[in-house]
């Protein structure tokens, strides 16, 4: 194949810039293999060391991944590429199931009026956390069983996330993350030089021996998701949820914990929270799902040290997240006519889940969706369910985004199917899943 892309400069940093240049025009696709060290240094004229300080610099920044005897190739979603420039475009016509997104008609942030006048505004000095949202965020948490002695804002939950490994790992470190789990959160940790440890996932969260062979291969850090993961929709059963705590709690004091509780208020099923255990911990409660993405606010607690270290940090940068922000989001949280609407959510949530598995599985296919905005279809060949689905005028997203080691799937985002569209996809993701071999898992 004719190379379309030419790497250039004489030191790392340069022939690097090059390459990053090339995946952002699109000449570099995801997924390409760069050339071997040794053929670039030839072409280049420069030491197969320089070439592979390059590849090393690529790879902390999450522009490519090592694969193997493969060699190194562009990750499904370069951490150095804009969102714009990623072409993720579904084709015209076609439905789109794969955003991941809430139904915007049922987000309480649509209804936001400020009125002149009623916002104090906050000078540099106060506190990150108003007193009414640290009030508010206190008396929920405690409700669920969440220690919220400790708490601070953080502009949504992958940031938060974010702001908690940061203050405790390094590159090279080790991460077990949900497999399937969330992209961005794979992006994240790829883009910070971490490793991710995959831990397989059922409908009740993570798998406990998965979850020990994962502590045993070093990992500095747990990432899980309470409810609503992302593909799956697993949400944490009790008796998991205990048996992790067990099993994360007889860990040295160094292990850190990150729950993401991004669906509260629509997650669909109770929360079994593992907040509390280790010593350092961090509980993410996003208001990105139930109330609207674009509020970008979550409240995190946490053990002292943790609050603290982002505390800090949080100090050093943005200093805060906007009090305005915070405004809305307790007067949003204290709203009836949002609550309202929230719950509706919820509801129109559970039914289009449960509306969707039903239907499938009355059509032989299993699926999983037992809280959140999706459902995960298990498949044979991603690339050929997607098309077939595609060319019955749905697009879902590739479970490639999501894998790290395990099989193939496809997640379907329920939150605004309306009810008359779910057997015409019922049917269109049989034909879809049968033309690539039946799979049940
Ligand atoms: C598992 C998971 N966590 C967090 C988020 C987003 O949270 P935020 O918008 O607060 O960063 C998402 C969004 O899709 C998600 O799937």
């Amino acid at each position: 194949m004719p190379v379309q892309y030419r790497i250039s400069g004489k030191g790392a940093e340069s022939i690097a810039g090059s390459i990053e240049e090339a995946i952002s025009a699109g000449r570099l696709a995801p997924g390409d293999t760069l050339p071997p060290i040794r053929e670039v240094a030839a072409q280049v004229g420069v030491n197969v060391n320089t070439v592979a300080a390059a590849y090393r610099l690529l790879r902390d920044r999450g522009a490519v991944e090592t694969a193997g005897r493969r060699g190194t190739r562009v990750r499904d979603r370069p951490a150095t590429t804009p969102r714009s420039l990623l072409g993720l475009g579904v084709p015209a016509g076609a439905r789109d199931l794969s955003t991941g997104n809430p139904n915007p008609a049922l987000l309480p942030i649509a209804n936001v009026r400020l009125p002149a006048g009623s916002h104090t505004p906050v000078l540099y000095g106060e506190s990150a956390v108003s007193a009414e949202l640290a009030e508010f965020a206190r008396a929920t948490l405690t409700a669920d069983g969440v220690g919220a002695d400790h708490l601070t804002v953080t502009s949504g939950a992958l940031d938060g996330i974010e702001r908690v490994l940061t203050a405790y790992l390094r590159p090279g470190d080790r991460v077990a993350v949900e497999d399937p789990g969330w992209a961005n959160l794979l992006d994240l940790l790829a883009a910070l030089g971490l490793s991710a440890e995959p831990v397989r996932v059922d409908d009740d969260g993570p798998l406990i021996l998965e979850m020990a062979r994962a502590l045993r291969r070093g990992v500095r850090a747990v990432v899980v998701t309470s409810r609503a993961q992302n593909p799956t929709g697993a949400a944490l059963s009790a008796d998991r949820a205990g048996a992790l705590r067990s099993l994360l709690a007889g860990r040295s004091g160094e292990l850190l914990v990150v729950e993401d509780a991004h669906c509260a208020g629509i997650a669909g099923t109770p929360l079994h929270s593992l907040a509390g255990s280790p010593r350092r911990w961090a509980f993410v409660r996003s208001a990105s799902k139930a109330y609207g993405p674009d509020l970008r606010l979550a409240v995190l607690a946490g053990d002292r040290r943790t609050i603290e270290r982002v505390h800090g940090r949080l100090r050093l940068g943005p200093g805060w997240v906007s009090g305005l922000l915070q405004e809305i989001a307790v007067g949003l949280w204290s709203d009836d006519a949002a609550t309202r609407l929230v719950i509706e959510a919820e509801e129109r949530y559970a039914s289009n889940r449960s509306q969707l598995c039903a239907a499938l599985a009355d059509r032989g296919v299993a699926a999983h969706g037992r809280s959140g905005l999706n459902v995960w279809i298990p498949v044979t060949d991603e690339a050929v369910a997607i098309t077939r689905l595609l060319n019955a005028g749905w697009a879902a997203a590739p479970g490639t985004r999501f894998r790290i080691s395990t099989p193939p799937g496809m997640r379907i985002t329920i939150a605004d199917l309306a009810s008359d569209e779910i057997d015409p996809l019922a049917d269109a993701v049989v034909e879809a899943v049968h033309g690539t071999g039946r799979r049940s898992v």
